[in-house]
């Protein structure tokens, strides 16, 4: 486990090592962003150049320096010249997403996992304690959790994580605020130019295959939302098949198909940077949820409509068929069915192919 802060002195290291060279390059290159020039050093850095900008010694120097290896950074030392970064490991290291987010109200501190049971659990402890705004991610989860109890597979590649949050809004609220997560996720998604869409209420969707999914476990004190932990679990760089071959018996009957970034765009796609992007579009939606007819605009833009089966409480075998219609003003879907508009606030549905 690592727990990484903005001040960390490990950030400033690498900032030096990622600035070395940098100014004697032209234009363009530099200016594409961080993460455009990465897997090649632009230059070296000297041991002493650290120590004096950094305000600490030599050894200590060297002793980031080994870190940032164990971490599995590619650092080439010369003698004279000092230290040249050429390789950054593909990692969701706390440090990377802060670097690549900046400043971020619902974000203070990152701790992040190798393997993990769930970063569900994790925050939902930590949020027990009275912590607020904490990101818990992870490379794998051996016992990732899904909606209604299911499984959530989580091999590596993936980008799973579960955020605190404290909104100050009404229970009467809190489809919204699993809504205004599922249209975040997909913006996030549409930036990358993929057709993603939200299927009631918050599976993440391209072109009909599940993509992403989220879970909201909450504590709820009189009225109120006492703490959220929202967990997001998006299949990016993950083949399809090493889903598809884990999936268990239990949850076969509900499964209709799984999706990964990877997959629809034909590359992988740079995680810590659409780590970053997500949390940027959780942090706009999230300060808009007051502005509750916004919000529904904007998922009502997204959300797949049309034939759908409802299973609710009681579970496959009194399922009904309709046409999802809507959603309400309070996030409940409005299905019309021959008995008439039905208001579905929980389970799930799914959509029927005609
Ligand atoms: C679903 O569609 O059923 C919700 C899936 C949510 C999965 C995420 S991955 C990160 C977090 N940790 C978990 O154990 N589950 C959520």
């Amino acid at each position: 486990m690592i727990i990484g802060s903005r001040s960390s002195r490990l950030i400033a290291v690498l900032d030096m090592l990622e600035g070395a060279g940098r100014e004697e390059k032209t234009g363009h290159d530099v200016e594409k962003g961080r993460r455009e020039y990465r897997g090649y050093g632009y230059g070296y850095v000297s041991g002493e150049q650290m120590s004096r900008a950094l305000n600490i010694s030599r050894e200590a120097v060297w002793k980031y320096i080994s870190m940032l290896r164990g971490y599995g950074y590619t650092i080439d030392a010369k003698p004279r010249l000092g230290y040249m970064l050429v390789g950054v490991p593909d990692r969701l290291y706390p440090w990377e997403i802060m670097k690549e987010l900046g400043e971020c109200s619902i974000v203070s501190d990152i701790i992040y996992y190798g393997d993990v049971e769930s970063t569900q659990d994790v925050a939902l402890r930590l949020a027990e304690r009275g912590r607020d705004s904490i990101l818990v991610v992870a490379e794998r989860q051996s016992k990732g959790r899904g909606r209604l109890s299911r499984r959530w597979v989580s091999p590596d590649g993936g980008l799973w994580f579960s955020l605190i949050v404290r909104p100050r809004i009404s229970t009467g609220h809190v489809t919204l605020l699993s809504l205004a997560t599922a249209l975040a996720v997909c913006n996030a998604i549409r930036s990358l130019n993929l057709p993603a869409r939200i299927k009631w209420p918050n599976d993440v969707l391209i072109n009909h295959r599940k993509v992403a999914g989220i879970l909201i476990d909450m504590s709820m004190e009189h009225d109120r939302i006492n703490y959220a932990v929202v967990g997001v679990g998006i299949n990016a760089n993950v083949s399809i098949e090493s889903i598809e071959s884990r999936i268990g018996d239990a949850d076969r009957e509900s499964y209709y198909g799984s999706t990964s970034l990877m997959h629809e765009l034909g590359r992988a796609v740079d995680r810590v940077r659409l780590t970053a992007l997500l949390l940027k579009e959780l942090e706009g939606v999230y300060s808009r949820l007051a502005h509750r007819a916004d919000i529904l605009a904007a998922i009502r833009e997204v959300m797949l409509f049309g034939p759908v089966r409802v299973v609710e409480g009681g579970g496959e075998a009194m399922a009904v068929d309709g046409v999802a219609m809507d959603i309400d003003d309070d996030g409940s879907l409005l299905v019309k069915s021959d008995h008439g508009v039905k208001r579905i606030t929980s389970g799930y549905v799914r959509i029927r192919h005609m």
